[in-house]
């Protein structure tokens, strides 16, 4: 297949553009044109491989592949999942009171907004102690248990929200591994824990087999049928959580149109207005919103999560770049990089269109990353002189910062220095180790501060942004097809190592099964 006009242009650009450094002298309104504001975070761009004429080929492309009127598609709630015939509609659960979002053509708003109450009922009987345990105990621990996106989206938040000593302190089972059900409830008094079952579907395994084994943990306390007033689910699928035992008025459902890895923002993020308070999670809801309306309203130019796809397809299509380094320069933060994999790798990580057909430009870039200053003592050497070149999208607070008051400085110093030292790098032909070629480029992205609005904010920018780098690749970014195979091939080998007969496997395949079954 050939390139539209469009991507033509962007790759000639990005083939030909000069040194990044250099652009910075032929382009002095450089900075302050590739630099995006949007609800207290600045997003600059001017250190990424486009000359201005390669960004505003690179919104030519956006508006060739149509990305407003997709964008309009996705917010009036129209069918963009096409392969599971469903609309993508998280921007509903965090719209403000009284928005009239439509799903498929169906009013979902109001229903929304009953979820939210009975959560924000259910967060202050929790935290008010009127709802307690079994044994007349307030809850000191909630146990959430989830796995991907049932899991990802409330760590994060929890991590980069938590008070330091929590009254009410969150922990989290999510893999299968014992090791996880047993570190997530080491210390934990059964008769003061909440556990709280989150899993669209209520079909998961992982999840199924954590929450019957937190059932037992709690039963072993309390004695049998006693668990039920310290369990509440979440789910898409209540029937199933009822069936599994979860009382009625303690399901708290969202539907089928809110994708796992975009649910954070609906009761799947009880467990963290538990523990945080409901005016945090309400300030979470909020700036995710105000991104909303700004990805729905800033022309494409000005948009800060359009113009952040757009850098990181000139990346990877205009310079053939198959990895992107995420680098927080917050603590609280480290997650980030684990929350966009699933994000973008499960969103975008697609080979054939929207029609089924094979895709046009390569997709998802593979997506890895750590805390800085942490980072830097790792992955960093081969950001600076590995053979291949990663662009890295660092993120840092401007206010703040906890403890020591130096640690401030010297945190922010090492952030800029090392986008600095990226791009301007130093060449030494003398000791080709001492080497540094630079011209390697980097986003970066300052929060005034981190509040639940900005850590919104962040999320919903980064949500944004993997849906335009969907729409420009003609891909569903709402299915995720992929994750099913393994699935079904582990049910079969679990019933193999439960002793089952084999089902002609390949030979080292038969041999790990014979040697680990009993
Ligand atoms: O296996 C992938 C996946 O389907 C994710 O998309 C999802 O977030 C996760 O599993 C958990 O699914 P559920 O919330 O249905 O338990």
């Amino acid at each position: 297949m050939t390139d539209s006009p469009a991507w033509t242009a962007l790759k000639a650009a990005a083939e030909s553009g000069g040194r990044i450094r250099d652009l910075f002298d032929a382009e002095p309104d450089r900075l302050e044109g590739l630099t995006f504001e949007a609800v207290g975070l600045t997003v600059d761009l001017s250190k990424q491989p486009w000359s201005r004429e390669g960004a505003t080929l690179a919104v030519a492309l956006a508006q060739e592949a149509g990305v407003e009127a997709a964008r309009d598609r996705l917010f009036a709630g129209e069918i963009v999942n096409l392969t599971e015939g469903r609309p993508a509609l998280h921007m509903a659960l965090r719209a403000p009171a009284g928005a009239d979002f439509r799903a498929a053509g169906k009013p979902v708003s109001e229903e929304v907004e009953e979820v939210r109450d009975a959560m924000q009922d259910f967060v202050a009987a929790v935290r008010s102690g009127m709802a307690g345990g079994a044994t007349g105990k307030p809850f000191k621990a909630v146990l959430h248990i989830g796995i991907g996106g049932s899991d990802l989206g409330p760590r994060l938040v929890w991590e980069a929200l938590r008070p330091l000593v929590p009254d009410i302190q969150l922990r989290f089972a999510a893999n299968i591994d014992g090791a996880e059900f047993a570190a997530a409830t080491a210390g934990l008094d059964p008769e003061e824990t909440l556990v709280v079952v989150v899993s669209k579907t209520f079909t998961t395994q992982e999840t199924l087999a954590n929450a019957r084994a937190a059932k037992a943990w709690l039963e072993a306390k309390l004695g049998a049928g006693k668990a039920d007033s310290h369990l509440a689910a979440v789910s898409a699928n209540p029937a199933e959580a009822g069936r599994f035992g979860i009382a009625e008025d303690r399901v708290f459902a969202f539907r089928d149109w809110v994708g796992g890895r975009y649910s954070v923002w609906s009761a799947v993020g009880l467990s963290c207005a538990i523990g945080l308070g409901w005016p945090a999670f309400e300030g979470l809801l909020a700036g995710a919103a105000a991104m909303d309306e700004h990805f729905r309203e800033a022309p494409l130019d000005a948009n800060a999560p359009v113009m952040l796809a757009l850098a990181h397809v000139f990346n990877r299509n205009g310079l053939d770049r198959p990895l992107r380094a995420v680098v927080p320069y917050a603590r609280r933060l480290s997650l980030f990089p684990a929350y966009l994999q699933q994000l973008e790798m499960e969103s975008n990580g697609k080979r054939v269109t929207q029609r089924g057909l094979p895709v046009a430009q390569a997709t998802a870039a593979s997506v890895f990353g750590d805390a800085g200053t942490n980072g830097q003592h790792a992955f960093f050497q081969l950001l600076h002189q590995g053979t291949d070149i990663i662009p890295v999208d660092f993120i840092a607070l401007a206010e703040d910062h906890e403890g020591p008051p130096a640690h401030r400085n010297m945190l922010l110093a090492n952030a800029i220095a090392q986008a600095e030292a990226l791009m301007i790098g130093q060449p030494n032909p003398a000791e080709p180790h001492r080497h540094f070629p630079g011209d390697r480029p980097s986003s970066f992205i300052l929060l005034e501060r981190l509040t639940p609005q900005t850590l919104g904010a962040l999320i919903a920018l980064y949500e944004h942004k993997t849906f335009v780098e969907g729409v420009l690749w003609d891909i569903d970014s709402f299915d995720q097809w992929g994750v099913e195979l393994g699935k079904v091939l582990a049910g079969r080998i679990l019933r193999e190592l439960d002793g089952g007969d084999g089902e002609g496997h390949d030979p080292s395949t038969a041999a790990l099964i014979a040697r680990l079954a009993r």
